[in-house]
């Protein structure tokens, strides 16, 4: 099994929004029983609460539903039990360095690392400025390129 955890600030727009995409494209592709999707943030203020109505929207349109997600802060355990950390931005990547044990720092990147196509390296935090419908394109580009690495790199024929 390959473990994904998803990482931004508050785990209500951009990280749920990641998990949800990507569990699709996973579903989709026939891959649920042998990789795991799950996020967190690495703020404590939405703990315990559904996504933000916005993202929520944004991803009813594409056919996805993520409200059974809650929100819940990292935690140390994670770093022991995820094989991918990706974070959104650069400070939710400075704060898991921060947390990280030295010798499982190599589980650490930027999301967009995975979709060089961009020419961005963040998800913009749309929680403030909106922004939903980009957030989601940069998402699935994301999805996409994360996918393909995986089946590379551990499902090859
Ligand atoms: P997220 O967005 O990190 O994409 O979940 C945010 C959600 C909440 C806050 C900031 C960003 N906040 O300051 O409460």
């Amino acid at each position: 099994m390959i473990r994904v955890l998803f990482v931004c600030l508050g785990n209500i727009c951009r990280s749920p929004t990641a998990e949800g995409v990507f569990r699709a494209l996973v579903t989709d592709q026939g891959l649920a029983d042998r990789i795991d999707v799950d996020s967190a943030g690495t703020g404590a203020w939405h703990v315990g609460e559904e996504p933000d109505a916005r993202a929520q929207e944004a991803l009813a349109k594409r056919g996805i539903d993520i409200s059974a997600q809650r929100g819940r802060q990292v935690e140390d355990s994670d770093f022991d039990a995820f094989d991918y950390i990706l974070a959104m931005d650069q400070d939710n990547l400075k704060n898991l360095i921060r947390l990280c044990p030295s010798d499982r720092l190599d589980r650490l990147a930027l999301f967009l690392n995975h979709a060089p196509e961009l020419g961005v390296e963040e998800v913009p935090d749309p929680y403030y400025s909106g922004g939903f419908d980009r957030v989601v394109g940069m998402i699935e580009a994301g999805s996409r390129g994360l996918l393909d690495h995986i089946k590379r790199n551990h499902f090859a024929a």
